[in-house]
């Protein structure tokens, strides 16, 4: 008899109303390894990595991946294959880039606060360049240099006081923001430091927020980018490269968002900077990770309220913050498809209040030990987990058509 299959996505499906990832069960998962864990989806990564670069047609960016996505190092050796670089905002990130393959020459060091300690690590270790977000910061990369005797390649980030339209705790591209230099100072700077004899200022970049839904922040950013870019040249600056930032939104509810395609992003990088003639480098995190991954988790209990049943599941708010902290709308899917539906708020085990996944939701009716997916998981879910409440952190697996590693 031929099996009933239904794809959510390229990875993820029904077949025979058991959700598989790839071509893994993942009633197979949950048997093989503790609840809750974290399933990624290594087709989906690997394609969403190629999607991005064949969206350019007149420049080869250089991807830097921003680890701070998903550190797992599984992924990070997987997207250097690729031969992707990284966006790194710590030394613990740096590490775990350098032991997992990715190129020291094409890891970028951005972050508002970063300490003496992560600046001489990675000057000594010669990475690509260091993205200095303050006029403080840079002196105190040319003060290391002068000690270790190094130089190394400085980009100033920018701050174009551009609103991204998305969550207030995501945004980062506004004067009021703790990120960048205001964009009003870079041409002072440049000239200030031109022949310091230790960092050669020769990039400019920007990153104004995460989850951005519209092509409209970016063109606002863009053209003040541009600008700035002309003006430098008029002052006989010259750059080795132009680093974009991430930021690009992804879909979490198909019911609901709207995002532009990768393509029409891409025509609008090359549109204002490929004239340019210089290296572009992307920062792309939640892009690149973000769809790949789901939460597989089991009931512990169904509790009939006074005016509401909820699913108490063994997930909670400390593996997976981003529906409390940014009031994000994953969608759930039961692992094994059934008829009968029944409402419930899905929560975690966890002490407090805003430990909930989604409110008010009809789906298969469930009983205890059943397993749901949390979907779109793979950005900012297990690298933000905690242990709170002393509760241990989920476990995550990688799955490769029927193959599944890494825990
Ligand atoms: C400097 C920098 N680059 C890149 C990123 C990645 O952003 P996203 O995951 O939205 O692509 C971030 C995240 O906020 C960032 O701060």
């Amino acid at each position: 008899m031929k099996k009933k299959i239904v794809k959510y996505n390229k990875f993820l499906s029904y077949e025979s109303d058991s959700l598989k990832m790839e071509e893994v069960s993942l009633v197979g998962i949950a048997k093989a390894i503790k609840t809750p864990v974290y399933c990624y989806s290594v087709s989906q990564i690997k394609y969403n990595f190629k999607e991005l670069k064949k969206s350019f047609s007149n420049c080869k960016p250089l991807i830097c991946y921003a680890v701070k996505a998903n550190f797992n190092k599984n992924i990070i050796k997987i997207l250097g294959q690729l031969g992707a670089g990284a966006d790194v905002v710590s030394i613990g990130e740096l590490k775990q880039c350098l032991k997992n393959g990715i190129s020291k020459k094409k890891i970028v060091f951005s972050g508002v606060g970063k300490t003496s300690e992560e600046i001489k690590f990675a000057v000594k270790n010669q990475i690509k360049q260091i993205n200095v977000e303050s006029e403080e910061e840079l002196q105190e990369v040319i003060e290391i240099c002068k000690k270790l005797k190094k130089k190394i390649d400085v980009g100033l980030r920018v701050n174009p006081n551009v609103d991204a339209q998305t969550h207030k705790k995501i945004s980062t591209g506004r004067f009021e923001d703790k990120f960048g230099i205001p964009q009003t100072k870079i041409v002072s700077i440049f000239q200030k430091f031109r022949n310091n004899g230790y960092v050669d200022i020769n990039c400019v970049s920007i990153h104004i927020g995460s989850q951005i839904r519209s092509l409209l922040p970016f063109k606002l950013a863009f053209k003040k980018l541009r600008n700035l870019i002309l003006n430098l040249q008029k002052k006989s600056f010259t750059l080795k490269s132009i680093d974009i930032g991430g930021g690009v939104g992804i879909v979490y509810n198909d019911k609901k968002d709207k995002i532009f395609t990768i393509s029409n992003y891409a025509k609008l990088i090359e549109k204002y900077f490929t004239d340019f003639k210089t290296q572009i480098i992307l920062e792309p995190g939640r892009f690149l990770v973000g769809e790949s991954g789901v939460i597989l988790s089991k009931v512990i209990r169904i509790k009939k309220g006074e005016n509401k049943t909820f699913l108490i599941i063994d997930a909670g708010m400390n593996n997976f913050i981003r529906p409390s902290l940014y009031s994000s709308d994953h969608q759930i899917f039961p692992v094994k498809n059934k008829k009968t539906k029944q409402k419930y708020e899905v929560v975690g085990p966890i002490c407090e209040s805003s430990d909930i996944f989604k409110k008010n939701f009809l789906m298969s009716e469930l009983k205890q030990n059943d397993l749901i997916v949390i979907l779109s998981t793979g950005a900012y879910g297990s690298c933000m987990s905690s242990r709170y409440n002393l509760r241990n952190e989920a476990k995550e697996v990688l799955i490769e058509g029927k193959n599944f590693f890494g825990i």
